[in-house]
């Protein structure tokens, strides 16, 4: 090998070395990075981790406790009856002609229709036990079955009241 050659590899490998010392050098300073500056969280995580590890219930205790529990099931009741079915409303005809006509005035599955002949033995039953029905749901012993509140679970018991009184008085 001529002596230039080898002069040539010396200063070579010298700066290969350099570099390698460079790059070694820069890995342990990005890892070091990534351990001293904190990670982002992604507010869906943050979001995910407080409802996982949110209080099942709140403990109502003293006077302003108290006030606050009975604040709270006025202000629910409040809301269910502004989101009652139909807008609350206690026009039998109205519930009527939004629900129980579906069934009621085709006669579908057995459901009497407004007919006297459908409801004189009903009738015999006494109101108490149409109402119960009308609420709870009723299969008759001819296999026809009427849903818990004509399957709006919506209607108060009262607004079931008023759609059998509705029904009751308009038989033909
Ligand atoms: C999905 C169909 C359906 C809907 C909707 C429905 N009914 Fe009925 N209903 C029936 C059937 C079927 C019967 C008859 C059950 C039997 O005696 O065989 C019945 C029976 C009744 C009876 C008589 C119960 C008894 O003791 O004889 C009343 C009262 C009544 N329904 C009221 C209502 C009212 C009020 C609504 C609306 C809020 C309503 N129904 C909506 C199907 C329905």
């Amino acid at each position: 090998m001529r002596n230039y050659d080898l002069e040539f590899l010396k200063r070579f490998s010298i700066v290969i070395a350099i570099l390698a010392i460079i790059t070694i050098g820069l890995i342990i300073f990005a890892s070091f990075l990534q351990h001293a500056i904190p990670k982002e969280v992604s507010p869906t995580a943050t979001k995910r981790i407080e409802q996982r590890i949110a209080p099942i219930g709140a403990v109502y205790a003293g006077a302003t406790g108290a006030s606050a529990q009975a604040a709270a099931s006025a202000a629910a009741a409040a809301a269910a009856a502004a989101s009652g079915a139909y807008g609350g409303t206690l026009d039998g005809k109205t519930i009527f002609d939004n629900l129980c006509t579906a069934c009621h005035t085709s006669g579908v599955g057995n459901a009497p229709t407004l007919d006297h002949s459908h409801w004189d033995k009903r009738l015999a039953q006494g109101k108490d036990t149409l109402y119960k029905h009308a609420i709870e749901g009723y299969t008759g012993p001819d296999g026809g079955i009427m849903p818990p509140k004509g399957g709006n679970a919506g209607l108060s018991e009262e607004q079931i009241h008023a759609a059998v009184d509705w029904m009751t008085s308009n038989l033909k």
